[in-house]
């Protein structure tokens, strides 16, 4: 079962929560404007109120509605909008995305999502909606509707069925505050290519760390070793190019990024499902999205930060 775009925003429109497809992971949604409906989310997914959602919307005319974007924002959005990209800048209309939303800071998380059905839930709804990815605190993030129905299907009054996410990991959250570039969350718009527009990044860390980013993450139930050569006994090996382990295991056979950032989050839940003694992951190239995949994996083996 799944419901329309248009049956979606009704549920919004109602307090109600939903599950989003977007072309990054699948979200469970809910109007950032209502602190009941948000707070609804925080109890679903299990997660720190510490942690701000982003906000969704139909366009950059709506994101720049909600935050303050300076020239180097602007020229951001232009590029990667609509994409796998969050901006965090200062809040302009704190109404609009609640604190509760934003976990009382003073920045706001924005994102115009590519995925037609997004696009269609969120002009039929005509405001911005906080989605969080749609796992329980703390595990993968749900990459087909079958997963996200599992996560957290039981607190969605509509499910909108949006197939297998195109890109598989989460967006790139950059924020743009105080005149400082900074990236928060790697993702599949890479490093390189934020630098090209918005000049060097700040890495400080200093000021504006991802609240989001501090607990364990991604991580399934059984142990993950990463960066290794094979299998132990009992483990599955998630092999990376051609000739690494099983190839229905692969990540990528041919070694392509895209690919491999398509299939971890789905992988990783299947491996699991089978309750292996451990998950190994073959070792990944660092560059380009390599960054985001390899963040994720750290995460998941409890290499936290
Ligand atoms: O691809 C995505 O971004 C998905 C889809 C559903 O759009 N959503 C997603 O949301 O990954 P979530 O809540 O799982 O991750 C949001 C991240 C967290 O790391 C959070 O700490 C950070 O964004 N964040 C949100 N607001 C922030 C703010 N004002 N300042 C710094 N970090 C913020
Ligand atoms: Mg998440």
């Amino acid at each position: 079962m799944s419901e329309t775009p248009e049956q979606a925003a009704e549920a919004l429109k109602r307090g109600a929560l939903i599950l989003l497809p977007t072309e990054t992971v699948y979200g469970l949604g809910a109007d950032a404007s209502d602190p009941r409906a948000v707070a609804a989310i925080f109890e679903a997914k299990g997660r720190p109120r510490f942690n701000p959602l982003i906000a969704h919307v139909a366009d950059a005319a709506a994101a720049e509605a909600v935050g303050v974007f300076d020239a180097r924002a602007r020229r951001l959005a232009d590029a990667f909008w609509p994409g796998p990209l969050t901006l965090v800048t200062p809040v302009r209309d704190a109404r609009r995305v609640c604190d509760l939303a934003r976990a009382g800071l003073d920045s706001v998380a924005l994102r115009v999502p590519g995925h037609a059905k997004a696009r269609a839930v969120l002009s039929a709804f005509g405001g911005p909606v906080v989605a969080p990815s749609a796992n329980r605190s703390g595990r993968p993030s749900p990459t087909t509707f079958q997963d996200a129905v599992e996560e957290t299907g039981f607190a969605a009054a509509a499910a909108v069925d949006g197939g297998p996410c195109a890109v598989g990991l989460e967006s790139t959250v950059v924020s743009v505050l105080d005149g400082r570039v900074a990236l928060l969350r790697p993702g599949a718009v890479t490093r390189a290519e934020v630098e090209a527009l918005a000049g060097p990044l700040d890495d400080s860390g200093e000021g504006h760390r991802s609240p989001g980013r501090l607990t364990l993450h991604y991580a399934p139930d059984a142990p993950v070793r990463i960066e290794v050569g094979g299998a132990r006994d009992g483990e599955i090996l998630l092999g990376f190019g051609p000739g690494v382990g099983d190839p229905r295991w692969s990540l990528s056979p041919t070694g392509d990024l895209r690919e491999a950032a398509a299939n971890l989050f789905r992988l990783l839940r299947d491996a699991d499902r089978t309750r292996p003694a451990g998950i190994a992951v073959a070792p990944i190239p660092r560059d380009g999205l390599g960054e985001a995949i390899n963040d994720r994996l750290r995460r998941a083996a409890g290499h936290i930060g």
